[in-house]
């Protein structure tokens, strides 16, 4: 089976085309970075014009590095949610007049399944797992027993992670995307260079909360006695306690050998660093995709749509894409 996935639910434009053997044939992702860091974040009518600009080229590229001809495509699968409505409807429009050019399944993704899914293609993990999911947009800790089986065990009852790294970026004024600079930034920096609050602490389950670190962290900016690098590790370093103790609680309540890192915030070396640390800890196995698998891109969308059509799970060509879209509820 081979599936052309597309991806443009945010500020990447992405095509790729998977095997059903776990093969990545190609990934092509296309960075908006350039046309948004002036404005210091994804403009939405900005992010929709560049799809409808880059797509095709992306989808044409994504088929020759496979050497395939559209044609050789069992199925297409796309991102229909959640995200900007405006990248949304791009990549769900090209995939329908694709599909039914071609007279192919349409396979409508929900974007956090296909980060849940990675490291099925990355590292062959068996279901049941654990799954901290941690992107720009969400925060969640969820039992992932199979494909469209996820229980919610926890989220964030305000920011996400990665807008969390974000808006220290833009404090900072280290442009976007802002984890990466975060991280970049801390190299060097001292992790322990002031105390900041850690919201929820001691609290059981899996909830999280960031804003108050957010505003801790604002005045440690405002005051200007510390160095960007110093802000940077401390926040970072407080974070991986946070996650890191938020998934024990995990552990806790739903023991597994296995649990998946997925999503933008999962391709932090810092962080990764300390789930392999809690992995030796619990004699489990920690699994975060390669880095280029963590955030945003189409490989991860057709590979979702692989383990969707062997399932039967195609979607009608009446589907509207969904802004809002969570995966459990
Ligand atoms: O999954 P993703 O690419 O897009 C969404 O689905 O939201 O995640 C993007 C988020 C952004 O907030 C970005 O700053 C964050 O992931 N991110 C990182 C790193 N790379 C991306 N956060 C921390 N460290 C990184 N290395
Ligand atoms: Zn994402």
């Amino acid at each position: 089976m081979k599936i052309l996935g597309i991806e443009t639910s945010c500020d990447e434009t992405s095509a790729a085309v998977v095997t059903g053997e776990r093969e990545i044939l190609s990934n092509i992702v296309r960075s908006q970075v350039k046309e948004h860091s002036v404005y210091g974040g994804v403009v939405p009518e900005i992010a929709s014009r560049a799809h409808i600009e880059f797509l095709d080229g992306i989808i044409l590229r994504a088929l020759s590095e496979a050497k395939l001809r559209l044609d050789e495509i069992d199925g297409i699968a796309v991102t229909a949610g959640p995200g900007l409505i405006g990248g949304l409807i791009v990549g769900v429009m090209e995939a329908k007049a694709l599909a039914s050019a071609l007279g192919k399944p349409f396979i409508a993704v929900n974007h956090l399944e296909g980060h849940a899914l990675t490291a099925r293609l990355t590292d062959d993990v068996a279901f049941p797992y654990l799954l901290l999911l941690v992107s720009g947009g969400h925060c969640q800790i969820l039992h992932v027993g199979g494909v469209g089986k996820y229980e919610l065990l926890g989220e964030t009852l305000d920011d996400a992670v990665g807008e969390s790294f974000d808006k220290l970026a833009k404090m900072l004024g280290l442009g976007i995307p802002g984890g990466p600079q975060v991280e970049k930034m801390a190299r060097g920096g001292n992790a322990q260079a002031f105390d900041l609050p850690n919201p929820l602490q001691g609290r059981k389950g899996c909830d999280f909360s960031f804003s108050g670190l957010k505003t801790a962290v604002k005045k440690i900016v405002d005051e200007g006695k510390h160095t960007p690098s110093d802000i940077c590790a401390t926040f970072q370093h407080k974070i991986r306690e946070i996650l890191l103790e938020r998934l024990r609680n995990a552990l806790e309540i739903s023991p597994a050998q296995r649990v998946v890192i997925a999503g933008g915030v999962a391709a932090n070396l810092y962080l990764r660093e300390g789930f392999q640390a809690l992995a030796a800890e619990k004699n489990i196995r920690i699994s975060c995709p390669p880095v280029a698998l963590c955030t945003d891109n189409a490989a991860m969308i057709a590979w979702a749509g692989v383990e969707k059509l062997r399932l039967g799970q195609a979607d009608g060509l009446d589907f509207k894409p969904r802004a809002r879209w969570p995966l459990v509820g």
